[in-house]
């Protein structure tokens, strides 16, 4: 069994979450989560396969986090940050509980990286997150994310112990 610290991260006042600002060549775009949701999203599989390229999870199928991300009620919205060429490159998304906000899905394609493309995709989320009435926001913060959840205003409300068992 092996085990990966990371933070339960929150940030108190979106109101302070820049416009999201995606490097030259990426274009900002929803994602189709299910048929009822906008015509011209991108695929559900294109961006969890994207999320897939950027952090593989190893125990996770593209294929079950597609189901499971359908599976999900209405409310979660997802982004993907395209190229020239359609291809999927960064991703985010969040879902909206009352006032709350929980932002999941924050992946950027290896090539893309520093680059400003985490901070865009999750100042995206919020933004979208506070367009649905949300005023306090919380993530899952992995080590690579944590600077980039700093500069949008999120601090640290606990340490989390991630677990994987195989077999
Ligand atoms: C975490 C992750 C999403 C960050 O994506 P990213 O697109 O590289 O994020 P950003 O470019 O916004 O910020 C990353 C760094 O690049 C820097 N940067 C941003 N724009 C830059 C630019 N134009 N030139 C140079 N550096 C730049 C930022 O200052 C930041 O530096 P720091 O970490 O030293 O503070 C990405 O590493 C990833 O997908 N990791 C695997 C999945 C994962 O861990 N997701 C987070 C789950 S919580």
């Amino acid at each position: 069994m092996d085990a990966e610290g990371g933070h339960g991260d929150v940030c108190h006042d979106l109101r302070s979450v820049p416009e999201p600002s995606l490097p030259s060549g990426l274009a900002l775009r929803p994602v189709c989560r299910v048929p009822e949701d906008v015509r011209d999203g991108v695929p559900l599989t294109d961006a969890v396969a994207a999320a897939g390229r950027a952090a593989p999870a190893g125990e996770v199928s593209t294929a079950a986090l597609v189901t499971y991300l359908r599976s999900l009620p209405e409310g979660p919205r997802l982004f993907a940050a395209v190229d020239d060429d359609g291809m999927v490159r960064g991703t985010s998304g969040s879902r909206t509980f009352c006032s709350e906000a929980f932002v999941f899905f924050v992946n950027t394609d290896p090539g893309w990286r520093r680059r400003g493309v985490g901070l865009s995709m999750t100042a995206a989320a919020l933004r979208s997150a506070a367009e649905s009435g949300a005023t306090r926001a919380s993530l899952d913060a992995s080590g690579p994310g944590i600077p980039l959840y700093r500069r949008l205003g999120f601090t640290a409300v606990a340490q989390m112990t991630q677990f994987s068992r195989s077999g």
